[in-house]
């Protein structure tokens, strides 16, 4: 099945491909496309349908991005690889699946490692964001904006999780992150990888017991229809972003960068605030298939990982250190 939708993902792209002949002129008109994972209503999509917009308008129609929501174009993973290959300009991109790329990203993955909110844009914001987000450059791509995909809380079909002990044994999917896989162990959990649209139908047919996700996104994709319990124990705050393929950077000129950089901002704050709106409203919805537990001590599950944080430091290039010691 998977095998079949790779082929129909590949033919897509091709057909869009020779459709649409990048870069060149028709007039002075530039076609670009934006590769996106999520239903077109989900904050980070309707973030790309923004900058979109917004690029038209501040070039005077001279560049024109579609955006292909809904993983039309393939999933997270595939969608980096086009990016990468340069046959897609740009696409979302969460960190738990750029770190099969720059393993640096991982750092993101690691259980625990925000106080907060603030915290987490202090950093993405300030240097050491911008430090981790040049990491990026070595691969052939660039990091364009932080998308806002908020904390990661386990859901399933099995039993609320209070302690971590309620994790032992459940078998939980994540992103294609060796640090996700490593804090799911920890936990004593049984971790597997599995893409982002194929979540449902493995709950469904219970292939896994669960998942772990911010609530906009398990709104969005239904998730909660097929899960029993969500457990707000907010392990992770792993951030998206839109990135864009290096040389077709490199090949807009200076003015347009310049435009693609002012726009990125104002994307990300537009993303921010279509995040806080959203994801009350999607605890709201989810409530009403799903008994919601909130975990209000979270220190048996932050005791549970210190050895991990430890083991993983040197993994990061004093990454762990520095997004701890941002104030
Ligand atoms: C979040 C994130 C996505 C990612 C997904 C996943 O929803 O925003 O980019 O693909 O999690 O768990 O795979």
């Amino acid at each position: 099945m998977k095998k079949i939708s790779t082929i129909l993902i590949i033919c897509i792209s091709l057909l869009i491909l020779s459709s649409s002949v990048v870069f060149a002129a028709q007039g002075d008109v530039i076609k670009m496309r934006l590769g996106g994972d999520q239903p077109a209503d989900a904050p980070g999509e309707k973030g790309h349908a923004f900058f979109a917009e917004r690029i038209k308008e501040e070039t005077n129609g001279q560049i024109e991005i579609t955006v292909y929501p809904n993983a039309v174009l393939g999933d997270n993973k595939e969608l980096i690889e086009q990016v990468q290959a340069g046959v897609l300009e740009m696409s979302t991109a969460s960190m738990g699946w750029l770190s099969s790329f720059v393993p640096v990203m991982d750092v993101f993955s690691v259980p625990f490692l925000f106080r907060d909110k603030d915290h987490y844009w202090k950093v993405l914001d300030g240097e050491v964001g911008n430090e981790i987000a040049a990491k990026i450059e070595d691969v052939g791509l660039k990091l364009l904006f932080w998308i806002d995909a908020g904390a990661r809380s386990f859901y399933n079909n099995i039993r609320p999780i209070e302690t971590p002990d309620d994790l032992k044994g459940l078998k939980i999917r994540v992103m294609g992150s060796p640090v996700m896989i490593q804090t799911m162990e920890t936990f004593g959990a049984s971790p597997t990888t599995t893409s982002f649209d194929e979540v449902f139908s493995a709950l469904q047919t219970g292939i896994i017991d669960g998942a772990e996700n911010n609530s906009p996104s398990i709104n969005m994709m239904k998730h909660n229809e097929v899960a029993k319990y969500y457990s707000l124990d907010e392990h992770m705050m792993i951030p998206d972003c839109l990135i864009i393929n290096l040389d077709i950077w490199n090949n807009l000129t200076e003015e347009q960068q310049e435009i693609f950089l002012k726009v990125s901002k104002e994307a990300q704050q537009f993303v921010k605030e279509e995040w806080a709106r959203q994801e009350d409203e999607a605890l709201e919805e989810i409530s009403k298939t799903t008994a919601i537990n909130s975990i209000n001590d979270k220190t048996s599950f932050i005791e549970m990982v210190k050895p991990l944080h430890e083991s993983l430091s040197s993994q990061f290039e004093g990454f762990i250190e520095k997004i701890q010691a941002v104030k």
